[in-house]
């Protein structure tokens, strides 16, 4: 049976645990996610030991493909998105435990029969009733699926059955409250596991080791010693073939709602009492409450959205997002997002975090940059205009580390300074690259342990953070209401300007 521990990160961290024997049910199974990312985590975990010979997979989705096709597919997707196979008999005992389920998500009969399918793969397959069941379709399915399966009775065990639901959760608060209120009538919240896969990354968890395992950063972390926070997440991609869900979502939804805001939190928050999922999230959810866009009244001052425009990118014409294939040509949907947030408590009152992200923009690269406060008062004179403020920063990715930049005396007769940093790097220092962050976190689901997981309440607090700016975006407006920057180029002139005028500039990546 599986276990719901209570505390399960002080147990968790300290032991390389496995999970009880479970079916792991994909909805979306003929998806781009299930494909390249899912079914790669399930079985590198395989590979690496850390699942029982139990562990079964059933793909559910409309196609009326047999057993064996999405073997096929599964095979492909490890072949082309993660190290391999590796030894063909480790994918054949794995690729027994892989089944499929065509069924229609809207009409009961598809759950009875997947029911059925399940209860017959306990028996043959040891399962013992545990099940995970993983909602990897567009958002629009979520509050259908989740009604269902608590209709059919499939998630009624709290002991047994858990429910993974991928970001956007809810479009904005209002739907994010119905939604929660769906979740809440079908199962219990200790079943829930909200993913966002930035929790799952190595240098995201590594801020609270950063944080709460070393003596000497907490005391100059608030507003005495900081002058303010960027949280960058830049992307050179374009939308790719995702235009379906990303004309319904834009950046906002899509990355700074979610990955950003969880950056945000783990680097604003308090310490927890413990590491474990409650006692995080409490901390969490205290942070996002306090915390609203800088300016209210004129929301320029706060946020910017923009789109890109054509451009060049690495000697190569990049088309505009409005030509896009699937994507409306008179689209005002954001691809950048620019926020200014303050944190109304005694930590961070007055401190300013810049939060941005968007797509096609010059370098993929995702860093929390802490600015400490100038020098009070500058004894070397002849220094003076190269003194730069110390800059903590931690590479989320790629070249994951994290790096304190620091004035040094230049060697010479003369008392000139220059910046240096000190660096440490994941990969030199320990030798391996991080494991993918859906490795991460399908463990943890399938070991019961919700800590890198969202909780209801915190992404409703996440959404009234945003709801200001959202509202005034999602008003109708003309076309040329959002702001254009280039494909290749690090957004629009706007969001300059919303940290220029506070005398501080976006870190040159
Ligand atoms: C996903 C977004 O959640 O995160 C994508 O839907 C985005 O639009 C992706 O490209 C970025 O993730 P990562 O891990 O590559 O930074």
């Amino acid at each position: 049976m599986i276990q719901l521990l209570e505390n399960p990160l002080r147990v968790g961290l300290q032991q390389e645990r496995t999970p009880e024997p479970l079916i792991l049910v994909i909805f979306g199974a003929s998806g781009d996610l299930t494909m390249r990312k899912l079914v790669p985590a399930v079985y590198h975990l395989k590979q690496q030991r850390r699942l029982p010979p139990e562990l079964t997979i059933v793909g559910v989705a409309r196609r009326p493909w047999s057993h064996d096709f999405f073997r096929e597919q599964m095979r492909e997707g490890v072949e082309n998105f993660s190290d391999g196979i590796g030894a063909e008999a480790l994918w054949e005992d794995f690729a027994k435990g892989l089944f499929y389920c065509a069924a229609d998500m809207d009409d009961i009969e598809g759950y009875k029969k997947l029911d059925a399918l399940l209860s017959e793969l306990d028996i043959q397959r040891g399962t013992r009733g545990n099940r995970v069941f993983y909602l990897a379709v567009a958002p629009k399915f979520f509050p259908e699926a989740i009604a269902k399966l608590g209709e059919a009775g499939m998630i009624a065990n709290p002991a047994k059955t858990r429910l993974v639901i991928e970001k956007p959760f809810g479009r904005d608060l209002s739907s994010c409250q119905e939604l929660n209120l769906v979740v809440q009538t079908a199962c219990d919240e200790r079943q829930v596991y909200r993913i966002d896969h930035y929790l799952g990354k190595e240098t995201v968890q590594n801020l609270l080791v950063l944080r709460f395992a070393n003596a000497i950063f907490e005391p100059l972390w608030n507003r005495q010693f900081v002058d303010h926070v960027q949280i960058t997440v830049a992307e050179t991609v374009g939308v790719e073939d995702r235009a379906g869900y990303y004309e319904t979502a834009g950046a906002l939804r899509d990355m700074l709602q979610n990955h950003l805001m969880q950056l945000f939190c783990l680097t604003a928050m308090e310490p927890p009492n413990y590491m474990d999922a409650d006692s995080l999230r409490n901390e969490k959810v205290k942070v996002i409450q306090a915390t609203h866009l800088a300016d209210i009244r004129d929301l320029s001052n706060s946020s910017v959205r923009a789109q890109y425009s054509p451009g060049w990118m690495k000697g190569k014409p990049i088309v505009g997002y409005r030509s896009e294939p699937n994507v409306n040509p008179q689209s005002i949907v954001p691809t950048y997002v620019a926020m200014k947030f303050f944190v109304d408590n005694w930590r961070w009152q007055g401190v300013p975090f810049y939060l941005r992200t968007g797509k096609r923009l010059p370098k993929k690269v995702s860093e929390i940059a802490i600015q400490f406060r100038e020098v009070p008062y500058m004894l070397f004179q002849s220094a003076a205009k190269q003194v730069s403020p110390n800059v903590l920063t931690l590479r989320i990715q790629p070249n994951e580390g994290i790096a304190l930049r620091f004035e040094a005396k230049m060697p010479g007769a003369e008392l000139r300074s220059r910046s240096v940093e000190m660096d440490f790097g994941y990969g030199k220092t320990f030798g391996v690259e991080g494991s993918d962050a859906y490795d991460r976190l399908l463990l943890d689901c399938m070991l019961g342990d919700q800590t890198l997981f969202t909780r209801g309440d915190e992404v409703e607090a996440a959404w009234k953070v945003v709801t200001p700016a959202l509202a005034a975006w999602e008003a109708p407006s003309p076309i040329d209401a959002i702001p254009l920057y280039e494909a290749g180029t690090w957004g629009p002139t706007e969001a300059e300007q919303l940290i220029n005028r506070d005398g501080r500039q976006w870190r040159r990546l």
